[in-house]
């Protein structure tokens, strides 16, 4: 039966700060209705969302940033049921909100696709774990990205499961039974997680194994802390980013397929719509508007109104203006090595950027940016030392026109390795130098130019530049004049009678240098190089 709930609001308007709607919630079981610009309550917030904003400091930032619209989908923290949120008018005018809860019958088995999903070595170390989690009584289920991709039929190779009470415990007492069969690999008491081996008929599988457990957030945009372990399946499941990654999926015998939805991933799935579990969910986190991205790309999804509103105010607010962390380069480089162009315009027109740096220039940046360097991507693919560094890529053209100063305090922020800081300065000081490359008047200067940066720096600029010459130079050095070799070595140079020393390579560098420009071009014409050349000029080069 659905469920109605009726509070009176209160209404403001929408840049009203947090701290003075607090002192407006007085009246107790009282929400706010959030005034759009033609006056009219579109939007609301609860006491307990506000409150928690408050914890985080937020005092000064306009009511707008948690504010949830009405009439719009939102979960619910009922299983199977949605909340439907709507204003009401009294005959004396007066403003209230009515919750519509809305349970519905839902039942899904996916038994069908986790057969079609999981490899038979998978299913048999989950069999292992489902069995003596039964002989125990104990609840066990499968969690997160794999039931989604259970869901989507994709083929899955990373499992977490969950178990209801201690999974160290739980880890501990499979091993102590069988230890032919199962290995403790790894225990994290803080967070009651264990990794454990399986052996099946054909090799070992290796499962993470994780209690149930409530988190928290102390300030916004920090590591969660570990409230209880050994809760309910829902709240382990609220502390979520995305209803589609909210998912359960039951592995006990009895009950072995069931899916557990709390929130309506499930629906969400099929409608290709990713949305947040609760309106502070970017502020716990701001990595999840990247995750966003990857999502959508990967899974061809949509931000849910409500969920973008939500991104678009977190962003406005300026709260994580200059974020960084490790945490965002990991979700960056996730998202920005699919390659898609998509990605990369998101991250730019949605502002999701600004987590990165608020210097960033947008305006630079045009709606086909992205398709333009996932091309150059895919072109130079030869280029590039490991597919892992596509996203250096991606950032290098985003921090285009940043000076050093700000390249070097992004690449530590984000914690980058010595390499990956290298290439996107690299690529900084060949778009500083670039007057130098359009002076060049023969092909060696332009080698010469680009030698010392690395391939990857050169496609940053490649993919950052408009300018015909240097387009015409980058191409040519990375198609053709990086190749040129010479056939003369140091043995050559002895065979013919020189005396080794440093003069030498002087000596193989003019004979490159005259390749390059085209003056030579057979192994003969080096061989004729070399008879024209005064030893006695490069030895006073030395
Ligand atoms: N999670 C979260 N918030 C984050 C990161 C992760 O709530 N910032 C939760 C999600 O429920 C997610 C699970 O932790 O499903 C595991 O995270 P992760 O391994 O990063 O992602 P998957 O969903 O498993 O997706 P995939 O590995 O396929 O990218």
């Amino acid at each position: 039966m659905d469920n109605f709930h009726v509070k009176k609001i209160i209404p403001v308007d929408n840049n009203l700060s947090l701290k003075e709607c607090q002192k407006l919630l007085l009246i107790e079981g009282a929400a706010l209705g959030i005034l759009d610009e033609n006056r009219e309550i579109t939007s609301f917030v609860e006491v307990g969302e506000l409150d928690k904003a408050l914890k985080f400091d937020l005092e000064d930032k306009p009511i707008s940033l948690i504010s949830t619209p009405c009439k719009e989908y939102r979960p619910s923290l009922q299983e199977n049921a949605t909340d439907d949120y709507f204003i009401a008018k009294s005959p004396q005018n007066v403003d209230f909100l009515v919750k519509i809860n809305k349970k519905e019958e839902f039942f899904v088995n996916i038994k069908g696709q986790y057969q079609n999903s999981l490899s038979e070595d998978l299913q048999e170390a989950i069999s292992f774990c489902s069995k003596i989690a039964d002989e125990i009584n104990l609840p066990i289920y499968l969690i997160g990205g794999a039931v989604r991709d259970i869901i989507l039929q994709k083929d899955v190779f990373d499992i977490d499961i969950t178990v209801k009470e201690s999974a160290i415990k739980f880890a501990e007492y499979m091993s102590r039974k069988h230890p032919e069969t199962c290995a403790i690999k790894g225990l994290h008491e803080p967070f009651n997680t264990a990794k454990v081996s399986i052996k099946t008929k054909n090799k070992e599988v290796n499962i993470d194994i994780a209690s149930a457990r409530l988190e928290k957030y102390a300030v916004p945009g920090s590591l969660p802390i570990v409230q209880s372990i050994g809760c309910n399946l829902k709240e382990d499941i609220i502390r979520r980013d995305f209803t589609i990654n909210a998912l359960a999926m039951s592995l006990n015998h009895t009950t072995f397929g069931n899916l557990i939805d709390y929130i309506g991933g499930y629906n969400d799935l099929k409608h290709r719509q990713l949305a947040i579990l609760h309106p502070l969910s970017f502020i716990d986190d701001p990595t999840r508007m990247i995750r966003g991205v990857k999502f959508a790309v990967r899974f061809d999804c949509e931000l849910a109104p409500i969920t973008k509103k939500l991104q678009q105010e977190c962003l406005k607010s300026g709260i994580f203006d200059n974020f960084c962390g490790e945490r965002i380069k990991s979700e960056l480089k996730q998202t920005l090595n699919l390659n898609s162009p998509k990605c990369y315009d998101r991250l730019i027109l949605d502002d999701i950027y600004k987590l990165i740096s608020t210097k960033i220039n947008k305006n630079k940046i045009t709606t086909t940016t992205g398709e333009k360097i996932h091309n150059i991507i895919n072109t130079h693919t030869s280029h590039i030392k490991n597919r892992s560094l596509i996203w250096l890529i991606y950032l290098g053209v985003m921090l285009d026109g940043l000076d050093n100063e700000d390249i070097l305090k992004i690449a530590h922020q984000l914690n980058l390795s010595g390499i990956e800081a290298k290439i996107l300065l690299s690529a900084s000081t060949i778009i500083k130098n670039k007057d130098i490359l359009l002076k060049s008047t023969t092909k060696f200067e332009v080698y010469e130019f680009f030698e010392c940066h690395f391939l990857e720096s050169i496609l940053i600029v490649l993919a950052s530049s408009t300018e015909p010459q240097i387009i015409a130079y980058i191409e040519e050095y990375l198609n053709k004049l990086q190749f040129i070799n010479i056939s003369t070595t140091g043995k050559t140079l002895i065979d013919k009678g020189f005396a080794s020393g440093p003069e030498f390579g002087y000596i193989l560098r003019d004979i490159l240098k005259e390749k390059i420009n085209g003056n030579i071009e057979t192994k003969e014409d080096e061989d004729k190089f070399l008879d024209n050349i005064s030893i006695i000029d490069y030895q006073m080069k030395c």
